[in-house]
């Protein structure tokens, strides 16, 4: 589908797009089937049927694939040119479009949607506070008046005991060998979580992340500030990783 793509260049540096190839290589294969997508298309399916609809970090379209199967258009942002070359190769269907853009500067994409989600904490890659309001209002300034911002954010019920073990190694979930996770949290709630995967038989591959982690009604805070009314919120029960919210976007 590399006909409708879009390739947005920001003004953001390079050094700033945080999901580099080492991430990209082996997140199809090692990363996505901890997460099956059935889940969450069945809790974004009353939004997004027959809806057009934005996904803010489409990363390889683990969701916006199946959500294109059931969605009259998808368009799919994110600033990672190595995430967004797995999803290029994959069979992309023609009501999906792609753009290369970072979230945190206003969106090059052409509203209004119906709908917009993010799912995996996409949009906890952000420095602070401000950062997240600014992206969250970007987003409501490309949907119509009434429609919905599905969002999976990163919970501090589950990440705070984490930080507090500093390091975790797990069997990789479907695939031998361990996943390492190194995690630290600096005074201004940046969590940085370096993770090491040490296939069977194979190199490491190592990469890290950095995401504001914040109390549940920061994140609703920062919802209305950026002009949504949080509908519903999911809290994660520990292990898992992401809260979800169900936001409007003010009429
Ligand atoms: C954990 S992945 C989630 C991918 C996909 N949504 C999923 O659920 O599998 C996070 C994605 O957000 C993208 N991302 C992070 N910061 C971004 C930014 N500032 N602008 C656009 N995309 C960003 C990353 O490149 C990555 O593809």
């Amino acid at each position: 589908m590399t006909q409708n793509a879009l390739d947005t260049r920001h003004t953001r540096d390079t050094w700033d797009v945080q999901y580099g190839d080492a991430v990209a290589s082996v997140y199809d294969s090692l990363i996505a089937p901890a997460l099956p997508a059935e889940a969450t298309v069945d809790r974004l399916r009353p939004h997004v049927t027959g809806a057009r609809v934005l996904e803010i970090g489409v990363g390889t379209g683990r969701v916006a694939l199946p959500v294109a199967a059931i969605a009259a258009q998808v368009v799919g942002l994110d600033n990672s040119r190595p995430m967004l070359d797995e999803l290029r190769a994959k069979a992309v269907p023609g009501n999906v479009s792609l753009v290369r853009a970072d979230f945190r500067e206003p969106l090059p994409v052409a509203g209004p949607f119906d709908a917009a989600y993010s799912t995996m904490g996409s949009l906890a890659c952000v420095a602070d506070r401000e950062e997240l309001t600014a992206a969250l209002s970007h987003i409501r300034a490309v949907l119509a008046p009434g429609a919905t911002l599905s969002l999976e954010y990163y919970a501090t019920g589950t990440y705070r005991p984490l930080v507090a073990q500093h390091t975790v190694t797990l069997p990789t979930p479907h695939h031998g060998g361990t996943t390492t996770f190194t995690i630290t949290l600096d005074d201004a709630d940046v969590l940085t979580m370096g993770t090491r995967i040490d296939a069977d038989g194979e190199p490491p591959v190592e990469f890290g992340e950095r995401v504001l982690l914040i109390e549940r009604e920061e994140v609703e805070a920062c919802l209305s500030r950026a002009g949504f009314t949080v509908e519903r919120v999911y809290a994660a029960q520990s292990p898992q990783p992401y809260d979800w919210y169900t936001a409007r976007a003010a009429t």
